[in-house]
């Protein structure tokens, strides 16, 4: 899979209805999502359980979407290869979870997949920069994470803004990737501060109109992108 610098709509399926989630893999690809968003929640590294490995699985049947995998959980690196399996195309995991990552993101590109590291509304994106050079995204959490249909952080945009700009610099094939809150109000604001992937979740399966609201997102998404 190739990631590029445009602006990239990942469904996160926390929101859909999983009593039909195989229509709803249908509607993030019927409406133009670009990546499915998977959220691993595992009730320790976040006070949430979700879902894991083998509904990982049988949802990858169902869809061609790469798969975003978004690991909130105290191990991550036990998990990777198994993850790996279950169909993962991008594995994200949290800085605030392991002290040394490189040994993770060494594993993860080992298991021919893309590498990402979140970080947690207080932990400062100063952390991951010396591991930049391995990165593939950067993931800035625009709410706590644990729960969906949260308010966006407006406070997090300096943080988009500074990684944005090393990766403008520095790191042109780095993704800016945010999460939590984004909806037809806030992904413009995100966008201006450099990010170009765009989790939504509550905004596309609460959406009457899924397609007109993802292309929306997409649209508002890349005109403050590149006007920034
Ligand atoms: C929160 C998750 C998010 C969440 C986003 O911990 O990481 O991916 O599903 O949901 P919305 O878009 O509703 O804020
Ligand atoms: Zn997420």
């Amino acid at each position: 899979m190739v990631i590029t610098m445009q602006n990239l709509i990942s469904a996160s399926i926390l929101s859909a209805d999983f009593g039909c989630l195989r229509d709803e893999l249908s509607r993030c690809e019927v409406s133009g999502c670009d990546m499915i968003h998977f959220d691993v929640m595992d009730g320790h590294f976040v006070p949430n359980i979700s879902y894991g490995v083998p509904v990982l699985k049988s949802i990858k049947k169902y869809s061609r979407l790469p798969m975003d995998v978004h690991l909130m959980i105290s191990e991550p690196y036990k998990y990777l290869s198994a993850f790996a399996d279950a169909g993962a195309d991008i594995i994200t995991f949290h800085a605030e979870a392991l002290s040394d990552p490189g040994e993770t993101i060494d594993r993860i590109h080992e298991l021919g997949l893309k590498a990402g590291i979140s970080v947690k509304p207080n932990t400062s994106v100063d952390w991951i920069y010396k591991y930049l050079n391995k990165l593939d995204m950067v993931l800035i959490m625009t709410v706590e994470p644990g729960f969906g249909g949260q308010s966006y952080m407006a406070d997090m945009e300096e943080k988009i803004k500074s990684a944005a700009s090393i990766a403008d610099n520095e790191y042109k094939h780095l993704d800016i990737q945010v999460d939590g809150g984004i909806s037809l109000k806030t992904v413009s604001h995100a966008a201006s501060c450099g990010a170009n992937i765009f989790v939504a979740g509550s905004a596309v399966f609460n959406a009457s109109d899924t397609n007109a609201v993802v292309s929306e997102l997409r649209h508002l998404a890349s005109d403050a992108y590149t006007k920034r």
